[in-house]
C-alpha cells in the first residue's frame, strides 16, 4: 500500500476526495504513464514503426481491460474519451432526433442535466425528470409511469456522487430494452466500485471515469457500447485524423475510429490499465473494496452520529455503497468546515452542491449543500479517527 502524500508540513494528508478523483495513484499507474514517456512515446495507429505499434498494443490492452470490466465482448465498442462527461454528452448529443422525448432522474450529475438541458432550451427534446426519494433512491416504476410513445431514451446514474446510493438498474435495463428505448448510465461513480454488466443490466451506452474507482490519471474515460448497439445509430461529435482509411475524406463508419479522432491520451490509458489491474489485484477484488469502503462508512457514520452534537448525516449508513458520506453539522457552513479541515488537519474534502444542485434539492440540502467525505482503497480507519476528532473540535469551537 502507497503511503498517503506528505505535505511540505509535517501533517500527512488525508484524502476523502476520491469522488472528485482517487489519490494516491497506486505506484504502478505512475510507472505505466513514466513508461510511455520514457521508452514507447509512439503514436498508435499513425505510422507502423515499432513504437507505434507498441503505442497500439499499450490501447488496446486498455480497452480490453475496460470491456472485460463492463461485460462485453467487443473491446473495440470501447471508446475513449477524456472524461465520463465527454462520454456522457456523446452519449446524449450524439444519438438523441428531434422530437425525442427523454427521462432523466432528479439525483444526476450536471453533466448529465446540462447536454439534456441544452437540448431541451433549444426545443430538441423533451425532458421529463423522474423525482427519487430524499434518499436518492429512484422507483423504477415512476420511470414507467413517464413513458410516451416519443420516448427514445432514459439516463441515469448508476452511483449517486451526493448520497452514494445505488439505482436498481436491472429493471430500468429490462423494461426499456422491451421497449427499444436507448438506456444510458452514467458509470462515473460506480464503475471499478460496484460490478455491473451491461447485457444482464440492458445498459446500451455506459459512459465511464478512469480517473476514479479505476484510480487511473486524469484525462482518461469513455464510452462503452453494448455488443448489439448498432455503431450507426451514434453520430461522432468529432471528426478528424484517426490513422485509418487515410484516402478517404470522411470519417470511417467503424468502431472505435468513428468516435475517437485525434492523439489518443496513450500516457493516460497506459496509466488505466495498471489502476484497473491494481483493483482487480486486491484481496477478492471489487468485492474487497466494496467492503473496505462499507467497513469506513460505517465506522465514521456510527461514530459521528453517536459523538459529534449536531451531526446529520443525510443518507443512513446501510444505504450507502460506495464509500460516498454527505453530512452537516448544525448552524455551520459546509465550506467552513471544509476549508478548517485542510488547513489544520491536512483533511481534503468536498464542501457545497457537488456539481449536483438537483440532488441536493431531492435530498433537502439545497441551496447550502454539505460536506462530502469520500473513501478510496488507501484510507484507514484511523483515519476517520482522526477526521472525527477533527470535526468535534471544529463543532465544540462554533459560537
Ligand atoms: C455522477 C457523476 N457523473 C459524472 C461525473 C463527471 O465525471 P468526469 O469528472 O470524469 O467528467 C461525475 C464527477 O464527479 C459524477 O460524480
Amino acid at each position: 500500500m502507497l503511503k498517503n502524500h506528505e505535505l511540505k508540513s509535517d501533517t500527512p494528508v488525508i484524502y476523502f476526495d476520491n469522488a472528485a478523483t482517487s489519490f494516491p495513484k497506486p505506484r504502478s499507474v505512475i510507472d505505466g504513464v513514466v513508461d510511455y514517456i520514457t521508452n514507447v512515446g509512439g503514436n498508435p495507429g499513425r505510422s507502423g514503426h515499432r513504437l507505434a505499434v507498441e503505442a497500439g498494443q499499450i490501447v488496446f490492452n486498455a480497452r480490453q481491460m475496460v470491456a472485460d470490466l463492463a461485460g462485453v465482448a467487443n473491446p473495440m465498442h470501447v471508446i475513449f474519451c477524456a472524461n465520463a462527461t465527454e462520454a456522457i454528452n456523446l452519449a446524449i448529443l450524439g444519438s438523441y432526433k428531434p422530437g425525442d422525448h427523454v427521462i432523466t432522474s432528479s439525483m444526476e450529475h450536471n453533466s448529465t442535466i446540462r447536454p439534456l438541458k441544452h437540448l431541451e432550451i433549444e426545443q430538441k427534446i423533451s425532458l421529463s425528470i423522474a423525482r427519487c426519494s430524499t434518499q436518492g433512491l429512484l422507483d423504477p416504476e415512476k420511470i414507467k409511469l413517464l413513458i410516451k410513445p416519443e420516448t427514445r431514451m432514459v439516463v441515469l446514474n448508476h452511483a449517486s456522487n451526493v448520497t452514494g446510493t445505488v439505482q436498481p438498474l436491472r429493471d430500468i435495463g429490462f423494461f426499456c430494452r422491451q421497449r427499444s428505448i436507448t438506456f444510458i448510465v452514467d458509470a462515473a461513480q460506480s464503475f471499478g466500485i460496484i460490478p455491473l454488466n451491461m447485457k444482464a443490466d440492458g445498459i446500451d451506452l455506459l459512459a465511464f471515469s478512469g480517473h476514479k474507482g479505476l484510480y487511473g490519471p486524469t484525462g482518461t474515460g469513455g464510452l462503452v457500447l453494448a455488443d448489439d448497439f448498432y455503431a450507426a445509430r451514434l453520430r461522432p461529435l468529432k471528426f478528424g485524423g484517426t490513422g485509418s482509411a487515410s484516402d478517404k475524406t470522411e470519417q470511417p463508419a467503424f468502431l472505435p475510429d468513428r468516435f475517437e479522432s485525434g492523439t489518443q491520451n496513450v500516457a493516460g490509458l497506459s496509466g488505466l490499465s495498471a489502476g484497473i489491474a491494481h483493483v482487480i489485484a486486491q484481496p477478492d477484488g471489487i468485492e474487497g473494496i466494496y467492503r473496505h469502503k462499507k467497513e469506513l462508512t460505517a465506522c465514521f457514520l456510527r461514530r459521528a452520529t453517536n459523538e459529534i452534537e449536531g451531526f446529520t448525516g443525510c443518507v443512513p449508513s446501510a444505504m450507502i455503497e460506495t464509500g460516498v458520506v454527505s453530512f452537516n453539522l448544525e448552524g455551520l457552513d459546509p465550506s467552513h468546515v471544509v476549508q478548517q479541515l485542510d488547513e489544520r488537519w491536512s483533511i481534503m474534502s468536498r464542501a457545497g452542491l457537488h456539481c449536483a444542485p438537483l440532488a441536493h434539492a431531492t435530498i433537502g440540502t439545497f441551496p447550502r449543500g454539505a460536506i462530502r467525505f469520500s473513501f478510496g482503497i488507501f484510507n484507514t480507519s484511523n483515519e476517520v479517527d482522526t477526521a472525527i476528532e477533527a470535526l468535534k473540535t471544529i463543532r465544540g469551537e462554533a459560537p
